[in-house]
């Protein structure tokens, strides 16, 4: 049963990019003429995906990278970048939409994230590529998986109100929606199999 589900999981590395791809998107949503309103639920749709983020490649990625190549400098900077990501949050969520200082606040975080995830996907996921087989690699994602279940599981009804305001009258919702479908498609259709 387990065997099925890893075989047929998406690998950890394309996870991990989708999850950047879905980040990068919400952030390209949010200008500063934008109502009030959807500032703030693109704000939140963003806090909440970064922190699943990166506690999912705080749980399951990054100790397999250390185990394999501790010495690597954009592994070492990883930890340090989520504590630095974590608190811009907090500030990010203890300000009203209407404050200037939201505005500079998430383009500061989007400046931050933008950097990270580029040495993340120029560095860490091709090096974890070529040092894991595509066993390993769909079995973590499928730990991935699971373990991004149990995060969302309390959040699913505010991730999802989130979104609709955020991303309303947005032809980007139409394609983000998509994706999402299809990804929550796969899952099942992979579950259902395993
Ligand atoms: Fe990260
Ligand atoms: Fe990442």
């Amino acid at each position: 049963m387990m065997f099925s589900l890893n075989k047929l999981s998406p690998s950890v590395t394309d996870m991990i990019r989708f999850d950047h791809s879905h980040v990068l998107v919400t952030f390209h949503q949010y200008t500063t003429a934008a109502r009030p309103s959807v500032k703030k639920a693109l704000a939140e749709t963003i806090c909440d995906a970064l922190e699943i983020h990166a506690t999912l490649e705080e749980e399951v990625f990054y100790p397999v990278l250390r185990r394999l190549n501790g010495t690597e400098p954009v592994i070492q900077k990883s930890q340090p970048e989520h504590d630095e990501m974590r608190r811009l949050i907090a500030e990010l969520r203890a300000t009203g939409p209407t404050d200037r200082r939201h505005d500079q606040l998430l383009h500061e975080l989007m400046r931050d994230v933008m950097h990270h995830v580029a040495d993340e996907e120029t560095m860490l996921l091709p090096e974890a590529e070529r040092m894991l087989d595509k066993n390993r690699l769909n079995e973590l994602g499928a730990q991935m998986t699971r373990r991004r279940l149990e995060l969302l599981k309390p959040k699913v009804g505010k991730i999802a109100a989130d979104t609709a305001v955020g991303f309303s009258g947005s032809t980007t919702a139409i394609v983000v929606g998509l994706a999402s479908a299809l990804v929550a498609a796969r899952f099942v259709t992979k579950k259902a199999t395993a």
